[in-house]
Order: C-alpha cells, then sequence, then structure tokens
C-alpha cells in the first residue's frame, strides 16, 4: 500500500519555505496531497484576501513535481473529513501549529515539521509594500 501524505497551507505568493515543507513532506511517503485553503476561508483566518487566487494558488502547487493531488480546503474544521476522504496515513503540519492536531492521531501519524526561518508571505508582502 502506497502511504499517502496529506497537508494544508494558503501558500500564496509561493516562496522557498512553503517549497522546502512540500519537499520534506513528500519526502514521508508516497504520494503528496495538498489542501489549499480556499479564498473565504483565508479572509475569515487571516483577515486578507490572498494576493493570488485559489485557482491560481491551486495551479501553482498542483504543477509541483513532489505534489500529487490538490483539493481546495474549504474550513479548518473540516481535518477529519479530509484525511479520511484522502485516505491520508500522514498529515504534516508547520510547527507554528505544533499540538494542535494531536487527537487527529487517532487516524494517522502526525508530524509537525519546522518552518523555514526568516520568510513568509506576510513578510513578502510587507516587504514589497516599504519598497
Ligand atoms: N511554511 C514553512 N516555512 C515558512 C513559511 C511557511 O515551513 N517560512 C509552511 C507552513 O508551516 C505551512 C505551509 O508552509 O505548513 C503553508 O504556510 P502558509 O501559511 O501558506 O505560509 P506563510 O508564509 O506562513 O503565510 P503567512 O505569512 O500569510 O502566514
Amino acid at each position: 500500500m502506497p502511504r499517502t501524505v496529506i497537508t494544508f497551507g494558503t501558500f500564496d505568493v509561493f516562496h522557498v519555505g512553503h517549497l522546502r515543507v512540500l519537499e520534506r513532506a513528500a519526502a514521508l511517503g508516497d504520494r503528496l496531497v495538498v489542501g489549499v485553503s480556499a479564498d473565504a476561508l483565508n479572509e475569515r483566518k487571516k483577515g486578507r484576501v490572498p494576493v493570488f487566487s485559489q485557482r491560481e494558488r491551486l495551479a501553482i502547487v498542483a504543477a509541483l513535481r513532489v505534489v500529487d493531488e490538490v483539493f481546495v480546503e474549504e474550513s479548518l474544521e473540516l481535518k477529519r473529513d479530509y484525511l479520511v476522504e484522502h485516505a491520508a496515513d500522514v498529515l504534516v503540519m508547520g510547527d507554528d501549529w505544533a499540538g494542535k492536531f494531536d487527537d487527529l492521531g487517532d487516524i494517522c501519524e502526525v508530524v509537525y515539521l519546522p518552518r523555514t526561518p526568516a520568510i513568509s508571505t506576510t513578510a513578502i508582502i510587507e516587504h514589497i509594500a516599504e519598497l
């Protein structure tokens, strides 16, 4: 049976921190599925409409060599349903979420990966705005 890894994120203004987390997630199994958060979810979660639309963000993530499948994450509350739907063996989250998804350990392995230092979409947007 192939080992399916699943992860979630906005992946707006795609940067090297995004690439690294997806590469490390892919290395934990045979197949990587990525839930890309919906525009509406981002507006609720981060109070900001993403620079790139969900359609564009999905297209970028889907085109990566390490990614096998993408879908739109409509709600943060549906994690368990998404894991079951995609038959995930491993859930990967950034360590900014450490401990927050341990309850899903009954249906899959839960791994928190350290973030790449000193880069984020928010910092990039702020940097460009100051130019
Ligand atoms: N990520 C990472 N290293 C970074 C930035 C993000 O490993 N420097 C990971 C996050 O932990 C998450 C995924 O990339 O697993 C998607 O994160 P996302 O929130 O879309 O990116 P950020 O750059 O953190 O965006 P923002 O500044 O809007 O919070």
